[in-house]
Parts: structure tokens; C-alpha cells; sequence
């Protein structure tokens, strides 16, 4: 050590300092929406625990379509300022080249605990890309206290949701809350309009925008008509202001008692149910109603996935850490704190999950049917399908546009991008 130069000596040092303490810090990115944050924190907080490392939890947009590009911005300069991201379930083909082969890290009986239909959305050209995190369907929340005032059941079709939710708010209005509405949902031109617009489109039997053999279907009257009678709503059963609500502010309106229904994800519900909640008691839940007397009840799939960057420092600890969040345990415990649905099969057999979200147990294949949007067979032009769309659906939301001519020029425009339906 005498005969070292400084520089020398310091290097030395630097490496002892790794070698022999072995800790280190990694970074998460978590989502923010509703109890996200918080749980994915605690989680974290407690692996670094166990594991003598550091974890800085680092917070994204509450919008997919924007967190996505931030996502693209940060992985396209090979930057390795975050090693674990969380990713939607749409984006394994469009984000996979950045990410490690987990297939190193997890072993074959953990991986088969997880939802299969999953584990595959995650796998893209043999490379398990992801790690399933917790999964979604797009649900139907509903005041049970107003339904039973009013004489109402559950609505089976949208037709029956428009007429109930304009009777019960023109009666609550009249009645004195002028704040009343009928209906929220997502409306905002991002990525969660794709999943409404989709529900009311493939309810009807309109198809999911591009079938899986990568035909373009979206140009038919089933699609078209669901559009149109969405748009029939703005103004009358929904605010106007819908045509700007994400997941967030619809579940504000309807938590502060202001909305007879609310489509929504099922993290709506922990929060709805949690004591200063305005609403709390009085929700019900259900599937989305059906599109007509012989349509379907079409809940989409969302859900969210832990992902390894190919440009960490500490791929191996960024993969514990994956493993450790998307354990039993602590998908367990954010099913109860937050009624995030794992992505764990044993899991809706668990009584004390059952307990806190019993529709865990009572629309299991409202979760297991829940309708993928177009983004396997799209693959990484899946977000360009979907900006498309989510325009095209606005667009007739906010009556700039019927549903006939505007799904036309979308389909024309699909259609190119596609160079003819060969994504
Ligand atoms: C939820 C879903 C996700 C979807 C997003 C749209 O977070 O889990 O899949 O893309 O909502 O807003």
C-alpha cells in the first residue's frame, strides 16, 4: 500500500468499500395513483430491511401515456438512474430491449403461481421480461344506498345504467344536491379512455380495435354505436368535465358522494371503504354492464408489472428486490391494504383477502375474462394504436365527430401505420 499513488490507493478503497459492505442503494419507479405510492414504499422499506440495502422510491406520472414516454426518455439514454421500473401490462412489447431476462432470476414454481395468461403477456421473443405485479379489470362502483332508495338494481346493460343514473340524479338533484351526477369514467384523450372506450366497444361485440391475427376490425356499426351512445351521456348523465377525468378525478366525485356510478379500477375500492371516506359502506361492485340484451359484460385488462433495466449497476439486487415485492406476502398484504389484485391465483382463496374485498371472490372471471387491448399483436407500435384510438374516441365524446366517420378514418389510418394489418 506505501508504494500506491493516491488515485491508486482510492480505487483500492472504493472497491473494498463495495466488496465488504455489499450494500447499495437501488431505485424503484412506483406508480402514484391511490395507495400505490404508499404501499409500494412500505414494501421496499421493508426489503432494504431485510436486506441491509437502500431503496429510493422514485414517483411517476399518474397518467400511463405519460409515464410511458418519461419511461422512453430515461431508457433511451441507457441511463441507469433507475434499475427497477414498474410497467403497465401493454408495454412488455414496446419497452422488452431495455429490460434483463428474468428467467435467471425466478424460478419455475414461482413463476407457475402467477396467472398464466400473464407470465405469457410478459414473455416476449422467449425473454421474461417482467415480473406480474398486481393485475386489473375495469369495474362497475356503485351506490348501494341510492339504488335502494330509488328502487334500483345493479344495471345489466348501459342502457340501463344511462336510465337509472338519470333518474336517480334528476331526483337527488331536485331533491337539494345540485352536485349529483349520474356517471364518471376516464375521458381524458390517454391511455385510460383506450380501456373505456374499449369496454363499450367489444360489450356491444364491436371486437378489440385489431384482432389478434392483426386484422384491423374497429370500422364496424357495433364499435360506432357504442361511440355514439358514450357521447349521448357527456352533458347528461356525465359532466362535462369528464372529457378531462383520469382514474383520479372520477374516483374524487365519487367519493365525495357526487356520482350514482363510477367506472373505475379495483383500487377504487380500498380507498372508497377507508374511514374518511364520504361514501364509505354504501359502495357496490360489479361487472360492467353488458352492450344490449346479448352483448358482454367486457371488463379490460390492466394490471402492472416489476421489470429489471439492462443498464443498472445491480442487476442481481434489483432482481431480489422484484422478487421480494411480487412475493405471496406482499401481494397479500396489498390486496388488503389496497385491494391491488394479485397476480397470484392462491391468492383469491385467501380468507383474509376475501374478507376485505369479497368481489376478489365473487367476479374472479370478471378478472380471468378481463379483455386485452390490442398491444400483443401490435407489439411496439402498440402505443401509436392507442393514441389513435383514444383521439378517434374523444373526438366523438366531445361531439366533434360521429362514430361511423370517425372509426373510418381511423381504421385508414391503422391501416397504414400497420402497412396493412402486418404489425
Ligand atoms: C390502470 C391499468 C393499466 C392502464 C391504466 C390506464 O392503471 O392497470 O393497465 O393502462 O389504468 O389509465
Amino acid at each position: 500500500m506505501r508504494c500506491m499513488t493516491a488515485t491508486a490507493a482510492l480505487a483500492v478503497l472504493a472497491g473494498l468499500s463495495v466488496t465488504m459492505s455489499e450494500a447499495a442503494e437501488i431505485s424503484i419507479s412506483c406508480g402514484a395513483v391511490g395507495l400505490e405510492l404508499e404501499l409500494c414504499q412500505e414494501g421496499a422499506d421493508r426489503w432494504a430491511e431485510a436486506t441491509g440495502n437502500q431503496v429510493e422510491v422514485i414517483s411517476t406520472p399518474n397518467s400511463a401515456t405519460e409515464r410511458l414516454a418519461l419511461y422512453q426518455q430515461i431508457l433511451a439514454a441507457n441511463s441507469s438512474d433507475i434499475d427497477v421500473f414498474q410497467i403497465d401490462v401493454i408495454w412488455p412489447g414496446i419497452l422488452a430491449s431495455h429490460f434483463i431476462d428474468l428467467g435467471d432470476y425466478v424460478d419455475e414454481q414461482t413463476r407457475a403461481q402467477h396467472f398464466s395468461a400473464i407470465v405469457d403477456n410478459n414473455t416476449v421473443d422467449g425473454r421474461f421480461v417482467a415480473m406480474p405485479w398486481f393485475t386489473d379489470a375495469g369495474l362497475l362502483y356503485y351506490r348501494t344506498d341510492l339504488l335502494e332508495k330509488y328502487g334500483k338494481q345493479p344495471p345489466a346493460t348501459w342502457e340501463e345504467l344511462a336510465a337509472s343514473a338519470k333518474e336517480i340524479q334528476d331526483a337527488e338533484r331536485a331533491a337539494g344536491n345540485d352536485k349529483m351526477w349520474g356517471f364518471v369514467f376516464q375521458a381524458k384523450a390517454y391511455e385510460g379512455l383506450t380501456c373505456d372506450a374499449l369496454e363499450w366497444v367489444d360489450s356491444f361485440g364491436g371486437g378489440a380495435i385489431v384482432a389478434e391475427d392483426g386484422s384491423i376490425t374497429i370500422d364496424n356499426d357495433k364499435a360506432a354505436a357504442a361511440l355514439d351512445m358514450a357521447a349521448t351521456w357527456i352533458g347528461d348523465i356525465a359532466p362535462e368535465g369528464v372529457l378531462n377525468y383520469a382514474e383520479e378525478e372520477a374516483r374524487g366525485v365519487f367519493q365525495s358522494g357526487n356520482a350514482v356510478f363510477m367506472r373505475n379500477w379495483p383500487y377504487a375500492w380500498a380507498l372508497g371503504q377507508a374511514e374518511d371516506s364520504a361514501i364509505k359502506g354504501k359502495i357496490g361492485v360489479s361487472a360492467l354492464p353488458r352492450g344490449g340484451a346479448d352483448g358482454k359484460n367486457t371488463g379490460v385488462l390492466g394490471g402492472w408489472q416489476l421489470a429489471v433495466s439492462k443498464y443498472s449497476e445491480n442487476p442481481d439486487l434489483a432482481a431480489d428486490l422484484v422478487n421480494y415485492l411480487t412475493g405471496y406476502d406482499e401481494q397479500k398484504r396489498r390486496a388488503i391494504e389496497g385491494s391491488y389484485n394479485p397476480t397470484i391465483a392462491a391468492l383469491y382463496q385467501d380468507e383474509d383477502v376475501l374478507a376485505t374485498v369479497p368481489f376478489f371472490g365473487s367476479l374472479y372471471d370478471t378478472f380471468t375474462n378481463a379483455v386485452a387491448r390490442p398491444s400483443k399483436v401490435t407489439g411496439a407500435k402498440y402505443n401509436q394504436v392507442s393514441s389513435e384510438f383514444f383521439n378517434a374516441a374523444h373526438d366523438v365524446l366531445s361531439g366533434k365527430s360521429d362514430g361511423a366517420s370517425r372509426l373510418a378514418a381511423l381504421a385508414d389510418k391503422l391501416d397504414r401505420l400497420s402497412r396493412g394489418g402486418r404489425w
